[in-house]
C-alpha cells in the first residue's frame, strides 16, 4: 500500500522562503502543499538541525563549518537575511524545532540523511532515527539518503512497515535492485533530468514509489509522469499543481 506523496516542496517551499526553515515549511502547508523535503546534519555537539551544504556561507551570516558550531552559536545565526530582508532573523531549525512544527501542522516529511564530506553516517542516524519515529507515523514519513550506510544504520532503528526508506540517486545504477532490498527500500528517488525510461519501467514495475527532484518546470517534466514518476520534488510544487 503506497503513501507516496505527489507533490513535495524541496527544503519547504524554497521558490518563497529561506530553504530548510520553519518560514519554508509553513510557507508550503500554507499554499496547500502537505509534504515536505529536508535535509538533517549534525551540529558539532550533535544537535541535528536542518541545513544542506557543509558550511554557513550560503545560507545565513555565519562563516565556517557547521560541524564546529554549537547549538548556542547556532541559534544566533540570522538563516533568513540572503534570502530576503523579509526574512531577517529566521533562525536556523533544529530538528526537535522541526518536527515539533510538522507535528502541529500535520505535515508529511520526506527527511534526507545528509551526509557531507567526512561525517559520520551512523552517528548521523542514531542521532535521529529515535526523534523522527517518536514524532511521525510510517504514514507521513520517508527517510533518504544517497549515502548506503546511512540508510542501513538507520534500517536498525525500525523495520520496514514502520520506517519507509528511499534511496536516493543521481543517476539510478544498472544494481538499483539490490541495493534497494539489502536496506528493504520503499521508494527510489533521483533526478528527474537523468532519468531514462527504461529504467523507471524497471522501477515501477517492480513495485516502488519512484520519486524526482528538484524539477520545477511542468512542461518539461510531463513525460516522466507517462513513465510512472509518482511524485515530484520541487522548489515550488504548485507550478505542478497547476498544470494538473
Ligand atoms: O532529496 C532530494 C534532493 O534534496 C537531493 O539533493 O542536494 O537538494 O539535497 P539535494
Ligand atoms: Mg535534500
Amino acid at each position: 500500500m503506497t503513501h507516496a506523496p505527489r507533490l513535495i516542496a524541496h527544503r519547504g517551499l524554497s521558490a518563497q522562503a529561506p530553504e530548510n526553515t520553519l518560514t519554508a515549511v509553513r510557507a508550503a502547508h500554507d499554499a496547500g502543499i502537505d509534504w515536505v523535503e529536508l535535509d538533517v546534519q549534525l551540529l558539532g555537539d550533535g544537535t541535528p538541525v536542518i541545513w544542506h551544504d557543509r558550511d554557513l556561507r550560503r545560507c545565513s551570516n555565519g562563516r565556517g563549518r557547521l560541524d564546529d558550531l554549537s547549538r548556542y552559536a547556532a541559534a544566533r545565526l540570522d538563516a533568513g537575511s540572503w534570502f530576503g530582508a523579509a526574512f531577517a532573523g529566521e533562525p536556523m531549525a533544529t530538528l526537535a524545532q522541526m518536527l515539533e512544527l510538522i507535528d502541529a501542522l500535520d505535515m508529511g516529511l520526506n527527511l534526507e540523511l545528509k551526509v557531507n564530506r567526512g561525517r559520520d553516517p551512523e552517528a548521523l542516524a542514531d542521532r535521529v532515527l529515535p526523534m523522527l519515529l517518536e514524532a511521525r507515523p510510517a504514514q507521513r514519513l520517508i527517510v533518504s539518503s544517497f549515502h548506503a550506510p546511512a540508510l542501513a544504520r538507520a534500517r536498525r532503528h525500525a523495520p520496514p512497515e514502520r520506517l519507509p526508506l528511499g534511496a536516493l540517486f543521481e543517476r539510478v545504477p544498472g544494481d538499483w535492485a539490490s541495493r534497494c532490498e539489502a536496506i528493504d527500500a520503499y521508494s527510489v528517488h533521483t533526478d528527474w533530468r537523468r532519468l531514462r525510461p527504461a529504467r523507471a519501467g524497471e522501477i515501477t514495475q517492480a513495485g516502488y514509489p519512484l520519486l524526482c527532484y528538484t524539477a520545477n518546470d511542468p512542461i518539461a517534466f510531463a513525460s516522466r509522469w507517462q513513465w510512472g514518476v509518482s511524485g515530484v520534488i520541487s522548489d515550488d510544487p504548485r507550478v505542478f499543481r497547476a498544470a494538473g
